[in-house]
């Protein structure tokens, strides 16, 4: 795994818009369709800012992509602004110009969501591979809303919630804990290892003790996102913030400066 350690959040959306962008383009240059894995939440936003930036004013173009969202809350209606097929439609995919009809959430409005997670599974694996996808990690190390003890070759299905995790996402609900679902559909952390290229973005201090354990701690369900342990090609960016507890941090920053002019991310 490729740790990048970066003074501020700013570089980080940087670098993953890089990345984002590069594996992309690269997909496209192959031929066929291609499939896009989109996060939601804060901390990809910049990145997103970043990517909008450069689709207005260097023509970055990602015509003939599709996306697929990692997650989405369960019992929220459709159009909901909050639900993360509203979220990621606002905050990147209508302005770079892709069609609402390319891109796909689990539904989790629908009357039977079990269904519609093993639904999504398959339309994820009919239209895949992923060949880059973005994500977020809890204070908590989740993964996707892969909780601690999510089995690492979980795939996509309902889960529920902790308790912590809806406290921190009652600020996208008004504050408001009890607005936020219980239960959501998430792709399991075997899903998300199906994705060629998997892109972490973490900043601020709350991930410090999350990104320690994913990256250098034990392979466990405990620390769901120490599952990207067992992938090939990870890229995962932090701000100094994020990456304090990193016992590796100067070989981290010693492989950055020492990158080969060819060797991308
Ligand atoms: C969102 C998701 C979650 C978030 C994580 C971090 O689609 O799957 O894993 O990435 O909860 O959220 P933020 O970025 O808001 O701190």
């Amino acid at each position: 795994m490729e740790v990048v350690l970066l003074p501020t959040p700013e570089d980080c959306g940087r670098v993953v818009a890089d990345a984002v962008a590069g594996s992309v383009l690269a997909a496209l240059g192959r031929g066929g369709p291609v499939v896009l894995g989109l996060a939601t939440g804060s901390s990809p936003l910049l990145a997103y800012r970043e990517l909008l930036r450069r689709h207005r004013e260097e023509g970055l173009s990602f015509d003939g992509v599709e996306a697929f969202l990692l997650d989405e809350y369960v019992g929220l209606p459709a159009g909901h602004p909050e639900s993360y097929r509203e979220v990621i439609r606002r905050e990147l995919t209508d302005e770079l110009g892709l069609d609402p009809a390319v891109v796909h959430g689990p539904d989790g409005a629908a009357a039977d969501p079990l269904q519609a997670a093993h639904d999504y599974e398959d339309r994820l694996l009919a239209a895949g591979p992923v060949a880059v996808q973005v994500l977020g990690i809890g204070a908590n190390g989740h993964l996707g809303f892969n909780e601690p003890g999510s089995s690492l070759a979980s795939r996509t299905r309902v889960k529920t919630l902790t308790e912590q995790t809806r406290i921190d996402n009652a600020r996208f609900f008004g504050d408001d804990v009890t607005a936020v679902p219980r239960h959501v559909i998430t792709q399991g952390l075997g899903t998300i290892l199906g994705a060629e290229h998997l892109v972490l973005v973490a900043t601020g201090e709350a991930k410090a003790a999350a990104i320690a354990a994913a990256v250098e701690g034990p392979l466990t369900a405990s620390c769901p996102a120490s599952v990207l342990q067992l992938h090939r090609h990870v890229t995962l960016v932090v701000d100094e913030a994020a990456g304090a507890q990193l016992t590796r941090a100067d070989y981290y920053r010693y492989v950055l400066s020492h990158k080969l002019t060819d060797q991308g991310w």
